[in-house]
């Protein structure tokens, strides 16, 4: 079985995702892999996942491969920290993340999804167009204000340069690739790679944006009355009894946001699009609802968001069918069992959300787009742990509510005035830090009446 299965290892690079999945339905829902050190598991059943990430997770850090490669990038924000440092943090980022800010959320949302369908009505009916492009750059327009206000906002949203958000996110980026690169390679750190100069420019580009920004941010004193605040307004006063953080912390705050909230949002727009352009009859599905719920050239806000039900739906289940946080990991700290099975401390914990949200065990004809599982009178029915996009438990994603938000009122704004149509046979995937369509995601565009 081992040999088995290290057979299909090189399929790892092309395909890891359907790797996984062929390893659960292989050998099951705890399965150990033929390698060294460490021991490694792949946890596929929901109970096992709320063992790791919910009910025993003070078993469990985040000193993995895939936290530490993220670290070289993020430094120790949310994301990737632990213990007493990831504790305070989230104490004082989650005052950032409440009611207000999703109100805010909706009206940046708004305007970079009425951007968006300025470039979309230059674009003739029929014509080809780059979903994936666009839902990149319609999220950073949201990103860009949301996070940053007016400091990096750059020319018509999210204009190219040094000092905006676009060359902020471009360097962000960058500086991914060549880690998650590196990562893959087997050569020890200290082995110089073509990749390095890439990264130490980017990393520079970063943190010169960021303190530039920063520095602004507080020459500029307090904010005009009535402006809602941003991210950085937001985590620049956040504050307890050990006082603010300082700007080190607030950097790894902002560009853990940055590569966190960014090309997930996206991809989750971009696969949505993907399962829609391929069932005409889900489409009308959802055009039904927008068409009742709103006008011809209405864009929806915040208000919307409750009436938007199908509009969820859809969203909710492109997000089982393409989770873009495809894998979490986590490393057991002590000894533990999982599913029946000895998971020593030390050993790397893989919990795939890919894998679990195709679990036959828990979803009825898994591979199905079939956004009517997500219903609110259906949701009752979703089996507890076999649902993941936005993680489990403590560490669960502190940016749910805002995808959310953001996710639907983009989707219902454009699908409101556009449908998009297949014109690929196959889509490719490629599982990176999110999971993407491989050479961009091309759909005929058509104007909705
Ligand atoms: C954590 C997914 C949007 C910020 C997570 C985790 C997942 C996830 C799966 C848990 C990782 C783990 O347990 O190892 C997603 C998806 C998104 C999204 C699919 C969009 C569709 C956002 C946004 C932000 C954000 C908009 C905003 C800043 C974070 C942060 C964490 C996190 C800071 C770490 C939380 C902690 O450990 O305390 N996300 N996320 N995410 N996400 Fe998101």
């Amino acid at each position: 079985e081992g040999l088995d299965m290290l057979r299909a290892v090189p399929r790892t690079r092309a395909d890891a995702p359907g790797f996984l999945l062929e390893v659960q339905r292989r050998w099951g829902d705890v399965v150990q892999f033929p390698v060294p050190r460490p021991t490694t598991f792949l946890v596929s059943h929901p109970d096992g996942v709320r063992r790791v990430l919910q009910d025993g997770h003070k078993a469990y850090d985040k000193a993995t491969v895939q936290y530490r490669t993220l670290s070289a990038v993020s430094g120790r924000g949310l994301l990737t920290s632990d213990g007493e440092l990831w504790r305070r943090q989230r104490r004082l980022a989650q005052p950032a993340f409440h009611d207000r800010t999703l109100v805010a959320v909706a009206e940046r949302t708004g305007a970079a999804a009425r951007r968006q369908l300025e470039r979309w009505a230059g674009v003739r009916d029929g014509a080809v167009v780059d979903v994936d492009a666009a839902m990149m750059h319609t999220t950073l327009d949201v990103v860009g204000g949301t996070f940053f206000g007016a400091d990096l906002t750059g020319a018509g949203g999210a204009g190219g340069g040094a000092g905006t958000a676009q060359g902020l996110v471009d360097a962000v980026l960058a500086a991914l690739e060549v880690v998650v690169a590196r990562a893959r390679t087997p050569l020890p750190a200290r082995v110089p790679l073509p990749g390095d100069r890439r990264l130490a420019r980017a990393l520079a580009t970063i943190d010169g944006t960021l303190a530039g920004v920063v520095a602004a941010r507080r020459a500029r004193g307090p904010r005009p009355a009535g402006a809602d605040p941003d991210l950085l307004d937001l985590l620049l006063a956040a504050t307890d009894g050990d006082g603010p953080m300082d700007d080190r912390q607030l950097r790894d705050e902002l560009v853990t946001a940055l590569v966190a909230g960014h090309e997930t949002v996206a991809s989750a727009l971009t696969w949505t699009w993907h399962l829609l352009s391929r069932d005409p009859a889900a489409a009308r599905w959802l055009h039904e609802e927008l068409d009742a719920v709103l006008g011809p050239d209405e864009v929806p806000g915040h208000e919307h968001v409750p009436a938007l039900v199908r509009t969820r739906a859809v969203l909710d289940e492109a997000l089982r069918l393409f989770p873009p946080a495809w894998v979490v990991t986590r490393r057991a700290l002590q000894d533990d069992v999982v599913g029946g099975y000895a998971v020593p401390a030390g050993s790397l914990v893989i919990v795939s959300p890919w894998v679990v949200h195709r679990h036959p065990g828990a979803w009825a004809d898994p591979e199905r787009f079939d956004p009517a599982r997500f219903l609110p009178e259906r949701r009752g029915t979703v089996v507890r742990g076999a649902y993941l996009p936005f993680g489990a438990g403590p560490r669960l994603c502190i940016g749910r509510g805002a995808a959310l938000v953001e996710g639907t009122l983009l989707l219902a704004a454009l699908a409101r005035r556009v449908g998009l149509e297949a014109v690929r046979a196959r889509v490719g995937v490629d599982a990176l830090v999110t999971l993407r369509p491989r050479d961009g995601l091309p759909l005929r565009l058509r104007r909705r009446a």
